[in-house]
Formats: structure tokens, C-alpha cells, sequence
């Protein structure tokens, strides 16, 4: 049976989906939002981003309780009730999850909890509660991803864990081995070791976060290795197996290979695009060999009724990405003019965090561009100072003639909140004067930006730098 048509199908309920629903709707669309999901929101807000984040902030209180020591303040150990910590993410969980089901039926989004599969460019199959069909003049794709765990990764026992097993906190003592040094691996691994385990990291690649700046990463890194038990890089893991002392793991790195056993491993190795089992070959949708929808800077795939957002379209896969490809999507639609041409931050909340937009000093070196880099270090802050953690550093990379921010890189607490600022440098087309001309707070991390926008033009006021020793 044919149910009534839709203006828009969205399938998958993660911000990338919500948003694109609730937009298309606000448009005037009649929307349909399908997820296989009973509750709303995707892998961010049921297990990722919003469940880690609480658990991040936990790891905070305890870290600073524990460096309160320095201020003159003692606390005893923290006595940990692993499932009352669960419990409180829980309660957050469900508070924003009911808040996005308020928001869809306050906007009249028919939330449909179905898996949907596409039977042609303008039917979905949804199966569940029954199975029945549902026609669309426009569908959204939005499924999101899934951790990626390669072959040699697998076993079949519960101390190994993926980012979603280990956000259900199943102990956080003994010996943890986190396999990879990217943005789970760090986070995650953050939380364990302040909840009490001795955690070691591997890393395959020479560096930890693959990508991001290294004057940004050195800061994390030195704090890390004290935290860590150790932080093994160049190493690979090779293989897992069960044993009544634990998990035997072997590597390959600068010793050889070595096993040691563990009472947990946590595998952080990437993830990969969940577009199979779709029907999206009963579509002209293309997809890429590693699994990602291809779409044009309108969110269009290869079937004119059909677009795609968010992870199943490629990296980086982050939730703000998604919902502002969410927003181009329905806008398209409707008729608007719109195309998916924005600064995507990044950020890792680790501790300090590290967040970066626009270009890296890397990239923008590698595209021949010249460029100054301007330095701010958090040694020379005064907030930095009074929260005693001067382990900083704000980075400008501006247009070597013009001054143009081309992107800002920070290293430091708070540097993911901090990083918005520099967004919308970069978005209005801001230079450096002009960053510099803007009263920033005192005493804020914020002055942060607005002293390396300084050193464009002469000499940030907190630092000296003789002419002889300025770059
Ligand atoms: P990732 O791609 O960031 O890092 C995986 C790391 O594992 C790589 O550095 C890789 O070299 C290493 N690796 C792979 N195989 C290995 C082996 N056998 N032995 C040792 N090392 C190995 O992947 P991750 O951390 O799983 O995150 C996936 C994605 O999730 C991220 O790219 C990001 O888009 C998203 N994410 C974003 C967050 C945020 O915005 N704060 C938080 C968590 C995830």
C-alpha cells in the first residue's frame, strides 16, 4: 500500500537529517522523517558527541580536583559510582532527544520509525511495524556512519569495544589499550584515564590527529604522555586474541613485534559511511569505492530527486558539517538558491582542546600561497595565567600581502568554543587589522586572537620580539 506523498523524505534522524527535515518544513514542504531509531538524533546525540562530551566534563571535574592540589584546595580521591555517572548522560540524552521530537511535531515533521530502503527515485519501502511504501517528490539521504573495524580488529568479546560500547562505561579500571590516536581515541581515552585506567595508545602514523596542525597537537601530546601510561607511535596493531588474562595484543612498531595483554581495548580506527543495504542501487545514485554518496555542491546525487548529507557524503565527518549541509539541501529543494561553500571547524575535546578553521599552516604553505604566521603563546595570557593553564597557543595564518585570515588554529581550554571567532573571520572575508581593531575582553582566552592578529602588523602588546629575532 502507497501512503500519501511527501514534498520531502528524510532518512535518518542524526542533526544532519532533524535539521534538513525541520528546514524543508519551515519552508512549507510536507516532510516525512524516517529513522530506524526510536529516539531522534543520530549517532552525535545517542552515542557520540553528546554522550562523550558529558563524559569529557566528568573527566574534567575529577582532573581538576585533582591539580587543585597546586591552588592550596585538597580533595580525597573522587569515589566513583560508574553507574550513576551513566545514568546523569542518560538524563541528557533523553532531554535533547525529547526536545527534537518536540521541535518535529511543532513544525507537523512526521517522524516515521521505519528502516527505509529505496525501491526507485520516488519510493521507499519502509519496513518495521509491517512493511509499506511511501512516495516522495524529494529525499534527503542521511544515514550517517558507523565505527570501522577492520578484520584484524575483530573478536568477539566483550572487553574489546567500539566508541559506542565504550561510551556505555563498562568498567574503567586495569589496563586499557586504545588503537588509534584520532579524534575517538584521544577523547575517549581522556575519559578512561581519568576514570581510573592506565591507558595506553597506539597510533600507526609518526604523529597523533592525522591532519591537524602539530604546533596545535605538542601541547596535548606533553600533557597526555604524563596522563597516559604510554603513547606507543609508529605502531600498528596487528592482531587481538582472547586470553584468561586479558586481551593478547600484538603490534609492530620501532621495538618489532611485541604482545602485551590488556583488560580492555578500545578500537578507534575510523568509521565508515553506512550506505549499503540502502537500495541505492535501484537509483543512479553513484557511490564511490570507500562507500561515500557522491553529491555536487548542492547536495545532489545522480537521481535528480535524490540529495545526500552528512557522513554518507565523505569527510570530515562531523555533526556541524552535516546540518549545515542539512539546511543547503532543503533550501535547494524549495527553490532557494544555495550551495554548500562554507569553513568547516574541527575540534577535539581533548584536554586542552584543539580546534582549528581554514587553512592549517601546512596547506596553505603546500598550495604556494604566501602566507605570515602569527603566533600567539598562552604563556604570555593572562587568563591562561589565572587558570593556571598556560599550555596554549593561538596560531593566524594571514594572507602574507593583504593580512586575509585564511585560518586559525588554537591549542588550549576552551579552544572549541573559541574557534568560532575565527570563523567568522574567515567567513567575512576579515583581515588581520580588523581582528586586531576589535576590543576582545579582559581577562579572556579570546584576547588570545586578537593579540596574534597583532603580530601582523607590529608587536602583540604581551609579547617582545626584537626586529632581529621576528620572523
Ligand atoms: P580517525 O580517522 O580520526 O583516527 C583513527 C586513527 O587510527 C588514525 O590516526 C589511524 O592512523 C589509526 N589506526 C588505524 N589502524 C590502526 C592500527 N591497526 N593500529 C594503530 N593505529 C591505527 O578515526 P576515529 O578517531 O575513529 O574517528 C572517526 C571520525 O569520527 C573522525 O574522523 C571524526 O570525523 C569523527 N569524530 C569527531 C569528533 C569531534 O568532532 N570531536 C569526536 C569523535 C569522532
Amino acid at each position: 500500500m502507497t501512503e500519501a506523498r511527501y514534498d520531502v523524505a528524510v532518512i535518518g534522524g542524526g542533526p544532519g537529517g532533524y535539521t534538513a527535515a525541520f528546514q524543508a518544513a519551515d519552508l512549507g514542504l510536507r516532510v516525512a522523517l524516517i529513522d530506524q531509531g526510536a529516539q531522534l538524533g543520530g549517532v552525535c546525540l545517542l552515542r557520540g558527541c553528546i554522550p562523550s562530551k558529558a563524559l569529557l566534563h566528568a573527566a574534567r571535574l575529577i582532573t581538576e580536583a585533582e591539580e587543585a592540589e597546586s591552588w592550596g584546595i585538597h580533595f580525597d580521591k573522587p569515589k566513583l559510582d560508574l553507574e550513576a555517572l551513566s545514568r546523569r548522560t542518560q538524563t541528557i540524552i533523553g532531554k535533547l532527544t525529547k526536545g527534537v521530537q518536540t521541535l518535529a511535531a511543532s513544525r507537523k515533521v512526521d517522524v516515521i520509525t521505519a528502516r527505509a530502503t529505496f525501491t526507485n527515485g520516488t519510493t521507499l519501502t519502509l519496513s518495521g511495524d509491517g512493511r509499506r511504501e511511501l512516495s516522495f517528490a524529494h529525499a534527503i539521504l542521511a544515514t550517517g556512519s558507523r565505527p570501522a573495524i577492520p578484520r584484524s580488529l575483530t573478536l568477539d568479546d566483550p572487553r574489546v569495544m567500539d566508541s559506542t560500547g565504550a561510551l556505555e562505561l563498562p568498567d574503567a579500571s586495569g589496563r586499557l589499550l586504545v588503537i588509534g590516536g584520532g579524534y575517538i581515541g584521544l577523547e575517549l581515552g581522556t575519559v578512561y584515564q581519568a576514570l581510573g585506567a592506565g591507558v595506553t595508545l597506539v597510533e600507526a602514523l609518526p604523529h597523533l590527529l592525522d591532519g591537524a596542525d602539530p604546533d596545535l597537537v605538542r601541547p596535548l601530546h606533553h600533557r597526555l604522555r604524563r596522563r597516559f601510561h604510554a603513547i606507543k607511535l609508529q605502531t600498528k596493531v596487528e592482531s587481538l586474541e582472547a586470553s584468561k588474562d586479558g586481551i593478547a595484543v600484538t603490534c609492530t612498531g620501532p621495538d618489532g613485534k611485541t604482545t602485551e595483554a590488556f583488560d580492555r581495548v578500545l578500537v578507534a580506527v575510523g568509521r565508515t559511511p553506512n550506505t549499503e543495504q540502502l537500495g541505492l542501487e535501484k537509483t543512479k545514485i553513484v557511490v564511490s569505492p570507500q562507500g561515500f554518496v557522491q553529491v555536487d555542491h548542492q547536495m545532489r546525487t545522480a537521481e535528480p530527486t535524490i540529495f545526500a548529507i552528512g557522513d554518507v557524503v565523505g569527510e570530515p565527518m562531523l555533526a556541524h558539517k552535516a546540518s549545515h549541509e542539512g539546511l543547503v539541501a532543503a533550501r535547494v529543494i524549495a527553490g532557494q538558491q544555495a550551495a554548500f561553500d562554507a569553513v568547516i571547524p574541527a575540534v577535539i575535546f581533548t584536554d586542552p582542546e584543539i580546534a582549528w578553521c581554514g587553512l592549517t599552516e601546512d596547506a596553505a604553505k603546500a598550495s604556494g600561497r604566501a602566507v605570515t604566521i602569527a603566533r600567539f603563546p598562552w604563556a604570555a595570557s593572562g587568563r591562561a595565567t589565572t587558570l593556571g593553564r598556560n599550555d596554549g597557543l593561538t596560531k593566524l595564518m594571514l594572507d602574507a600581502e593583504s593580512g586575509r585570515v585564511l585560518g586559525v588554529g588554537i591549542c588550549g581550554v576552551g579552544a572549541g568554543d573559541l574557534i568560532a571567532e575565527g570563523v567568522l573571520a574567515i567567513e567575512m572575508g576579515a583581515v588581520a587589522e580588523d581582528v586586531a581593531a576589535s576590543i576582545h575582553p579582559h581577562p579572556t582566552l579570546s584576547e588570545t586572537v586578537m593579540e596574534a592578529a597583532e603580530a601582523f602588523h607590529g608587536q602583540p602588546t604581551h609579547i617582545y620580539q626584537s626586529k632581529t629575532s621576528k620572523r
